[in-house]
């Protein structure tokens, strides 16, 4: 297959050109060359004439999409509107990559791809519209949502535990907040699976199993062998601009049960990006 991909120099625009390199053809489009804002680039995607293009390209600060609401919109709602015409235009298929945040968190149990969006911050509102321009535009797309994604070089989650770490004798860090770390090459493995299958539709992919934040840096703490006490603290005690869904735990349910495909546990993921 001949596969555009849209915000390729971002954390899991490497991981797929990593998954996807030996088998496709790839078109990898960074930011600096191909801004997804920019109407010009419909009709230059369209030309390149990919059979799939993988919408990785997102504003991802989501405080920053807190404090800037109209760029959100831009990049993640209107960007990808712009996706989904080229796509329209050259009857590719559209792989948008969303995200837990389009779920309130309310629900006492990992969210499935069926359960009712309703989101509560401006990056899920965003995202959501993502999700709505991909879905009325195109009668070929997946949408792929997952979660707390970390992996090489992204500067997330473990790496910014582990940073505290050698500056701090003890840690806080949110006990009710939940989600499921994902590991970026599993999440792209996974995907490089589903689009061999055609099975259009809405996927959870996910690493297995859920934690909140306090047991995912316990876990990082742990794996990395650094020693530090952690003090569970309310997401109501960290200041930030944006508000996450307090259950962000997503549930691979359809390609689990439809397609066979499942990633590992969340704390294997974790010890082969330790591994690496
Ligand atoms: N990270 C997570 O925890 C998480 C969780 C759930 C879902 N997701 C979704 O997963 C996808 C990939 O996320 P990621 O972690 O790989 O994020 P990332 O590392 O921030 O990559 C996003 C890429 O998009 C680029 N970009 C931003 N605005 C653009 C524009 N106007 N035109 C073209 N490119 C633009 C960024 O470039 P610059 O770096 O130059 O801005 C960056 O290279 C996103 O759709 C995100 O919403 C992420």
């Amino acid at each position: 297959m001949k596969i555009a991909i849209t915000g390729s120099d971002g954390q899991l625009g490497r991981a797929l050109q990593d998954a996807l390199c030996e088998t496709h053809t790839l078109l990898p489009l960074p930011r600096r060359a191909f801004d997804i804002t920019d109407r010009a680039n419909i009709s230059k995607l369209a030309a390149l004439e990919p059979d799939l293009v993988i919408q990785c390209a997102a504003m991802t600060n989501v405080d920053g999409a807190a404090r800037d609401p109209v760029t959100a919109f831009r990049v993640n709602a209107f960007g990808t509107q712009n996706i989904a015409l080229a796509c329209q235009q050259c009857r590719a298929a559209l792989l948008y990559v969303s995200t837990n945040e389009v779920f309130d968190g309310t629900k006492h149990a990992p969210y499935l791809e069926h359960d009712a969006v309703n989101p509560i911050n401006v990056y899920g509102k965003s995202k959501l519209a993502g999700e709505w321009y991909t879905q009325h535009l195109l009668e070929k797309f997946y949408i792929v949502r997952t979660a707390w994604l970390y992996g090489k070089g992204g500067g997330k989650f473990p790496d910014k535990i582990l940073e505290l770490a050698r500056r701090e004798t003890a840690l806080s860090v949110v006990r009710d907040e939940i989600g499921s770390p994902t590991y970026a090459p599993d999440l792209a493995n996974a995907i490089a699976q589903l689009i061999h299958t055609e099975q259009y539709g809405i996927y959870h992919l996910v690493n297995a199993g859920a934690c909140s934040r306090y047991e995912w840096a316990i876990e990082i703490l742990r794996q990395a062998n650094v020693p530090r006490p952690v003090k569970p603290i309310r997401l109501a005690e960290y200041r930030r601009a944006s508000s996450p869904p307090p259950n962000g735990a997503l549930e691979n349910f359809a390609a689990a049960t439809m397609l066979n495909i499942s990633l590992r546990s969340w704390q294997d993921a974790l010890r082969a990006y330790f591994e690496k």
